[in-house]
């Protein structure tokens, strides 16, 4: 297999230096929310806006990528691309390829070697479809092509960076569960070239939070698909000055400042029902995803809460697998 194969490579105009985070702080807030994958569910978008209502003061939402993906449907599309540009956003790989023309990247995923090629097959033929809804709306394609690739945070004394992927690539996978343990030589490199103290990331699928290489990384998987193995809720990040009004699946504190796993309890019924009616029987987005959407990944929260983070009492309920593996 290439790693030039679409879906498979990391394109060049996706990567970028730690170092480039190292500057002041795009913004101040006392609660972040950091919201990645939310994948076209619309239903999931307005789960999380109701969460920031139950917070009090100063409360910043940012979309870190992949906020498109199976609302192919032109009115799901417009209504997610507008709602979620209201506030702060970065581009995923997924709004970086229907933004422009097809370069020959497909997806963008970067897909490791342990996805299977007609997995990234599909997933190309689902960019090429969404593609061809965003060119309907030629202001919202330019829009998500002037989206920043990271943004920098301050809460509280916390400095927290915001990618898509890791601290490398907009596609990177060194924030992964999977990758995680093996990196931790990068890690420590980029929390010290980029002097944050928190990575918040996602794309890689699954969730994993540790304190690990000096720093606390904390990736949210999916806002708009289950995580976790017969859950039908996704995960946000959240950092914050006060406790969360709304339980944590797990978390940790650093400085004071809590930094938590929480679920978002979208409507699934609502959801489903959008989703089967946009994805036909046999389409490529049903084959790759609607397992998931059932029933969750063979993924538990024991394995996605890792060195200094606590079990809350939602995620404990869940009985820890046999063979204790994703
Ligand atoms: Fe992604």
């Amino acid at each position: 297999m290439e790693d030039s194969a679409p879906g498979r490579a990391c394109p060049m105009n996706y990567r970028y230096r730690p170092g480039d985070l190292a500057r002041r702080d795009d913004l101040e807030t006392e609660t972040l929310y950091v919201i990645g994958g939310l994948y076209g569910n619309r239903f999931a978008l307005e789960a999380v806006l109701a969460m920031r209502d139950a917070e009090r003061g100063d409360v910043t939402l940012v979309f870190n990528g992949d906020f498109h993906w199976f609302d192919a449907d032109a009115a799901t599309f417009e209504g997610v691309n507008r709602k979620v540009l209201g506030h702060r956003a970065l581009r995923g790989n997924v709004e970086t390829e229907i933004a422009g023309e097809d370069d020959g990247a497909g997806c963008g995923c970067a897909y490791p070697e342990w996805v299977s090629e007609a997995e990234v097959e599909r997933s190309n033929r689902i960019l090429d479809r969404l593609r061809e809804t965003a060119r309907k709306f030629p202001g919202a394609r330019a829009a998500l092509a002037n989206l920043p690739m990271h943004l920098t945070a301050r809460v509280g004394p916390v400095r927290v960076g915001i990618v898509h992927g890791d601290a490398e690539s907009l596609a990177g996978w060194g924030f992964s569960q999977e990758r995680l343990h093996e990196n931790l030589a990068n890690i420590a490199r980029w929390f010290t070239q980029s002097g944050v103290g928190v990575f918040a990331s996602s794309h890689t699928c699954l969730p994993v939070a540790a304190a690990i290489g000096g720093g606390i990384l904390i990736n949210n998987g999916a806002a708009g698909m289950p995580n976790f193995r017969d859950t039908r809720y996704g995960v946000i990040t959240r950092i914050g000055l006060a406790p969360s009004p709304n339980s944590a699946l797990y978390g940790t504190r650093a400085a004071g400042v809590h930094i938590d796993a929480l679920p978002v309890h979208y409507d699934h019924g609502a959801w489903l029902g959008q989703f089967l009616e946009v994805w036909p029987e046999g389409s490529d987005a049903r084959a790759s995803y609607l397992s998931r959407i059932l029933h969750g990944p063979a993924y538990l929260p024991s394995r996605a809460a890792r060195e200094g983070f606590t079990l809350g009492e939602l995620a404990a309920g869940i009985a820890p697998a046999e063979t204790g593996a994703a």
